[in-house]
């Protein structure tokens, strides 16, 4: 694309998102760039822009050939697909910000931006204003990112600001995050943990060329944490997060997951409060390095889409270089988890699973201990996500093999079993 070129798009969804680009776009003018027509589900509905804007007819715009640029912001992610496919082979750049249907059809993607040559930017769907995917992906060299550690939702972490520092009840505060526009239209996905595990695998292909379906990434939710668990947190001066993870482990395979994990007062992510999202980087040489800003909501992420058109001026395109021109990692659930678990019913607890338990508190109304399992556990089972159950990771949870024998002695002796 020509760096003069008027930039025409043709834009899919007038939501949160559509409206704030178009707000955006309206107080940018150097960017050269102006939307030609929208096209919504609801063509009934009223809108704040000119109502010839509009159409539900996706060929005007698909066929346009003004049109150089579609930016898709819808929520049903199959359409989203079929969209930027077809936007793709006739030839326009895209922008997205749909995370699931990225994260989900990551291979065809792939192939479309080999087949066509067209650029396909989509900053907006990680951490909305914080420029993580670009920074990954052009920045931190393969061997060097050792771990990465985020909030990558900002409906959750909102809904936990909310309940345990103002006391909000879990409803009041997720209806509030849905006021605001932060939440899914589904807020199911935001809750139970499906937006933030989809930000997670599509930050993993970036970060470490590790290009694996959402769906076989362990992960959760905040929907079983309970009053009694905020207490202990407090008690421990922690905060809960709902945390992605990914560490290089010592055999140089890849641990990633997203659990809620308890958060030390000294963690750049427990600064983390409300909305905003925050990633820290652990790199060699360079130590740690904390990204903060805003994660949901409609300028914030707008001001992503903002951002990739302006790249499109430059014919940007992600080069996924960790998965094509370095040797890619690979995932590994073959490593040890120190967690904390809050339940009603013993029984329902594999305890016998446990490498060994360190706290143990059966006369507590709501009872609890703390130990260490193997991540297998986890991934292959489900018992730590029902029958009221609620698993926190402690802090710094992943334990490696070469430690677990030193690390089991000194438990077991601080508990005065050996
Ligand atoms: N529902 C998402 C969130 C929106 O709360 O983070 C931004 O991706």
């Amino acid at each position: 694309m020509d760096a003069h070129k008027q930039l025409t798009i043709g834009l899919f969804g007038f939501g949160v998102v559509g409206e704030g680009l178009y707000r955006v776009l309206q107080q940018t003018p150097s960017l050269k760039a102006s939307i030609k027509r929208v096209c919504i589900k609801h063509p009934d509905k009223k809108r704040n822009a000119p109502a010839e804007l509009f159409t539900d007819d996706k060929e005007l715009l698909l066929n346009d050939a003004d049109i150089n640029v579609i930016v898709e912001v819808i929520d049903d992610s199959n359409a989203a697909f079929d969209i930027v496919s077809a936007a793709m082979r006739n030839g326009k750049a895209v922008v997205s910000a749909s995370k699931k249907m990225i994260a989900e059809h990551l291979p065809e993607i792939l192939d479309l931006q080999l087949q066509t040559g067209e650029s396909f930017l989509y900053e907006a769907a990680a951490c909305a204003s914080i420029p993580v995917i670009r920074n990954l992906e052009e920045y931190y060299d393969n061997d060097l990112l050792h771990s990465m550690k985020a909030i990558v939702n900002g409906s959750t972490n909102f809904i936990l600001t909310r309940m345990f520092e103002d006391k909000l009840e879990f409803k009041d505060a997720l209806l509030l995050a849905q006021q605001l526009g932060f939440a899914e239209s589904n807020p199911k996905l935001d809750v139970e943990g499906y937006d933030a595990n989809n930000k997670w695998a599509l930050l993993l292909t970036h970060a470490y060329g590790i290009a694996e379906h959402p769906a076989n990434l362990a992960f959760n939710g905040i929907q079983n944490i309970q009053a009694g668990d905020a207490a202990v947190a407090m008690e421990k001066h922690f905060e809960i997060k709902l945390v992605a993870q990914a560490k290089k482990l010592v055999n140089g395979k890849v641990a990633a997951f997203v659990i809620p994990q308890f958060v030390k007062a000294d963690d750049p992510l427990s600064f983390v409060k409300n909305e905003y999202n925050g990633v820290v980087i652990e790199s060699g040489f360079a130590d740690k390095q904390f990204f903060y800003g805003k994660g949901a909501g409609s300028f914030p992420t707008a001001s992503a889409v903002l951002s990739d058109l302006s790249a499109l001026r430059y014919h940007y395109k992600y080069e996924y270089k960790k998965l094509y021109h370095h040797t890619p990692h690979e995932l590994t659930n073959d490593f040890y988890v120190r967690v904390y678990l809050s339940f009603d019913d013993l029984k329902n607890i594999p305890h016998e699973k446990f490498e060994w338990i360190e706290e143990w508190h059966a006369q507590e109304a709501r009872k609890y201990l703390v130990g260490v399992i193997h991540f297998n556990e986890l991934r292959n089972n489900s018992w730590w996500k029902e029958n009221n159950t609620s698993l926190i990771l402690w802090t710094e949870p992943i334990i490696e093999d070469v430690e677990l024998r030193k690390l089991k002695k000194k438990s077991l002796e601080l508990a005065g079993i050996i």
